[in-house]
């Protein structure tokens, strides 16, 4: 199945279903359906979601981000619209996610992570889905792209779901029920939560001819600030917002000029 085929896919499974496929999830069941505030029922739900929707499998060490399959479905469906055939992630995680369902799209991806277990797990998720001529998995650094991926200018375009929590939000949050946390490195991108975006972005400034760089918000209410910095900066960008159940996703989209690019 290639990638426009794909656009017209459900991406979903429902519970009833998922209890056939593995009944262990009968475990997290409570009266008003599955608690998926809990990391494990969270966890394996996905996997679930995941084999039934691109027959991909992953897995996660212990206490790293539990990614929500339809929604990051729903952000590469919103980048799948440009026809991208070789694309730059910048923090693949430890489940690489958006790599592998690219890479079983058949596009080409290059993808970078900064902590050392989140890698090596990525690593093995790439094997573990035969997908290693499509992936290509980059230990990074601090940087995000300098001294890292000379060749930026090559790909069509740079994806990325940059950790986003500002420090005070991610402590009064790390033990609520929310199934999904993962770690400081994985969730905060800095004092006020934008930094990592904008440090992306001027990286990305540095490079002559860079492609256009697509993120997601999943935080809104970092949006003004976020948008401030954007006009402030001068740079060129679009923004498109979607609901994904009770949440709300910004896609954005930022073009370097010209004028801009440093390289
Ligand atoms: C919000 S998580 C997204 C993970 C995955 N892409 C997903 O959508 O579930 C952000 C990822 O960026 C990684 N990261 C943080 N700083 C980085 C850097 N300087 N270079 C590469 N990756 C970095 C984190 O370790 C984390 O895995």
């Amino acid at each position: 199945m290639n990638s426009q085929s794909f656009l017209t896919k459900k991406c979903g499974l429902p519970i009833k279903q998922a209890l056939m496929i593995n009944p262990d999830l009968a475990a997290y069941m409570r009266q008003n359906g599955l608690d998926l505030g809990n990391t494990k029922a969270l966890l394996m739900y996905n996997q679930l979601i995941l084999k039934h929707f691109m027959d991909l499998e992953f897995d996660l060490p212990d206490g790293y981000l539990v990614p929500t399959i339809c929604s990051r479905w729903a952000f590469l469906k919103h980048i799948l619209k440009s026809k991208p055939k070789n694309v730059l992630e910048i923090g693949t995680g430890a489940s690489a996610i958006l790599a592998l369902m690219l890479g079983r799209l058949g596009i080409s991806v290059s993808a970078t992570e900064i902590d050392n277990t989140a890698f090596q797990s990525a690593c093995s998720n790439v094997r573990r889905n035969n997908l290693e001529k499509s992936i290509i998995l980059v230990k990074s650094n601090r940087q995000l792209l300098v001294n890292l991926i000379p060749q930026v200018s090559e790909f069509d375009l740079i994806l990325c779901n940059p950790p986003q929590y500002d420090e005070v939000y991610f402590e009064q949050h790390r033990n609520s029920n929310r199934g999904f946390l993962g770690n400081y490195s994985e969730m905060v991108g800095g004092q006020i939560g934008h930094e990592f975006i904008l440090s992306l972005l001027s990286e990305l400034r540095t490079f002559s001819n860079p492609p256009p760089a697509y993120f997601q918000l999943t935080l809104p209410k970092l949006q003004p600030k976020l948008e401030g910095e954007l006009k402030n900066q001068k740079y060129n960008f679009s923004v498109t917002s979607k609901q994904i159940g009770t949440r709300l996703r910004l896609y954005y989209k930022v073009k370097i000029t010209e004028n801009q690019a440093m390289g």
